[in-house]
């Protein structure tokens, strides 16, 4: 079985995760549900990225020492991932012996080679951020990042000898075009950061207490990028006693990462695995920001959504749906309670719900629920239809392959469209009346047609949504679910037996009340 490595960055377990920072779990999510489905022995680690002078300073105001404090949000964090149905393989926690361990051993491995040499650090540090930056970095005297204050800060440190792979990484990118998608960020990060020339970075603080030590020197702590990008190889068990994972899966086949943190995984991530000898990750992809209406979220602005406000009213499912539909591959994203409230009704209640209860309802009226399709009779427009749904399922299986998952939602829609359309076209309301025995036959053919194409919806849906594919499937009374059926157009299946009770999938959201529900959470009076 070919293996798929797939990660998401580790999170600071600083506050709350809103819909933003769980977005890129659930792309994580969707992809590791897809590989599985293809095939591939997926193997999808996540984590906390517990160190760093933000946390240390976060516990002190809420009365707890780091360690509390970080446990405490690993706990919360689990219980999200859980409450999402997020499917990873591992869970590491930069406080974990199995990391901190191996991270010394990194660190005096690259100082041992001469990648690391000290120095002394003068620059303006961004407390939120954990990062210097040179006066030119900064914008009107400003983090360049977060857009806040900065302080002028000197301290004898480490530093990793970037200079002397500048070169090679170059070579790399050019080698490799797709290593960072989409290409808009990847012509930044090269033009703006890479061919510019690549400053050596200071990888070790002495100012704050909270972070893995320099073994061979304690006084230092060692920064905590360096600390926390190893964790995608750490987890694997790299340079520990049983590294069988780091073995099988490294490199990763797939790093997601929001376009914020592309310059710590396009740069400094690639350097050190050069040299530490270490084969790179096969694609980066950096997905765009999700900001709520007047910008971006934020609590002090008061205009953020926490994922479980979403699901607890709308279920799993209807959220991610709406993320994921909504999310542009190589852009941002906005969100909307007008834009939500429309793609819900719109297209779960109405295309989606609508079709499934339309067939069953059809099927118990016509047929009592059972549709013998030995002998069915093809309507004039079965063709086109059949055509379309391969076509799409195609199309959407390639928007997969590429991470354009909103595109693959949009072709999963044109089936249920173009179902809900041939409705309208072959009128099975009067094929019923007629006393012919030829419209019973093409009727039939109307409600197979109907169901498989339904079938086809739930085998594509089932790496975005797996409890509306798994209804449909049930009341469908049909298990036939693995990928590559959806290749397949089965209308002729011998008898149809569909269930009695129509459960609607997504009952339809009554507008106004909800848009004062959103404005409400957004606005934080929830
Ligand atoms: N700890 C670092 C990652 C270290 S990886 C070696 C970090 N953590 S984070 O908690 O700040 O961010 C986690 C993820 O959420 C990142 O991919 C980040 O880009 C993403 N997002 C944070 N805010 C976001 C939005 N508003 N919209 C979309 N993604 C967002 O960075």
């Amino acid at each position: 079985m070919e293996k798929y490595y797939i990660t998401t960055p580790i999170y600071y377990p600083s506050g709350k995760f809103h819909i933003g920072t769980a977005y890129t779990t659930i792309l994580a999510d969707t992809t590791k549900r897809y590989k599985k489905l293809r095939g591939y022995d997926a193997y999808f680690l996540t984590g906390l990225d517990e160190h760093g002078q933000k946390i240390e300073t976060v516990a002190k105001e809420n009365g707890k020492t780091p360690q509390e404090h970080v446990d405490f949000m690993a706990e919360k964090t689990i219980e999200l991932w859980k409450r999402m149905n997020i499917q990873y393989d591992d869970f590491i926690r930069t406080t974990e012996p199995r990391h901190e361990k191996i991270v010394q051993e990194i660190f005096d491995r690259l100082m041992n080679q001469g990648d690391i040499y000290m120095g002394e650090y003068e620059g303006w540090y961004c407390m939120p951020c954990e990062t210097y930056f040179t006066e030119t970095q900064l914008v009107d005297g400003k983090c360049p990042d977060c857009g806040r204050e900065v302080k002028k800060m000197k301290e004898e440190s480490y530093f990793f000898n970037m200079k002397k792979y500048q070169k090679r990484l170059e070579e790399f990118y050019e080698k490799n075009p797709d290593f960072i998608e989409p290409i808009s960020r990847k012509n930044e990060l090269f033009n703006n950061f890479i061919k510019p020339g690549i400053e050596d970075l200071c990888v070790s603080r002495t100012s704050f207490d909270w972070g893995i030590k320099v073994k061979a020197n304690p006084k230092h702590v060692i920064y905590v990028w360096l600390d926390a990008l190893t964790n995608y190889i750490t987890a694997l068990g790299y340079l520990s006693e049983d590294d069988s994972k780091f073995k099988k899966y490294w490199p990763a086949d797939l790093q997601i990462v929001g376009k914020d943190i592309i310059r710590f995984h396009g740069i400094y991530w690639p350097i050190f695995l050069m040299a530490l000898d270490l084969p790179i990750p096969k694609k980066i992809y950096a997905h765009g920001f999700i900001s709520i209406r007047d910008g971006k979220m934020s609590k002090s602005k008061g205009n953020i959504i926490y994922p479980e406000q979403m699901i607890d009213r709308y279920g799993l499912d209807a959220t991610k749906y709406y993320l994921l539909r909504e999310f542009p591959f190589d852009q941002d994203m906005t969100v909307t309670p007008e834009n939500f409230v429309n793609r819900y009704n719109g297209d779960l209640a109405n295309d989606l719900g609508n079709l499934l209860n339309r067939t069953i309802g059809m099927i118990n009226k016509y047929f009592e629920g059972t549709v013998d399709t030995s002998n069915i009779k093809e309507t004039e427009f079965d063709e086109v239809l059949k055509k379309l749904a391969l076509q799409k399922a195609k199309e959407a299986e390639e928007c997969l392959d590429n991470l354009h998952y909103s595109n693959a939602l949009e072709k999963i829609w044109q089936i249920v469209s173009a179902s809900n359309k041939y409705i309208d076209d072959t009128k099975p309301w009067v094929l019923f009346k007629s006393e012919d025995e030829q419209d019973k036959r093409l009727l039939a053919s109307v409600m197979a047609n109907l169901v498989e194409n339904l079938r086809i919806v739930a085998v594509l849906l089932q790496p975005f949504m797996e409890e509306t594919s798994n209804k449909i499937f049930a009341q469908l009374n049909i298990d036939l679910r693995d990928w590559d059926s959806s290749h397949e157009y089965i209308a002729n299946r011998g008898t149809i037996k569909v269930g009695k009770d129509v459960e609607p999938l997504f009952v339809r959201l009554e507008v106004e009340k909800e848009l004062e529900y959103l404005e409400n959470i957004i606005k934080g009076k929830k």
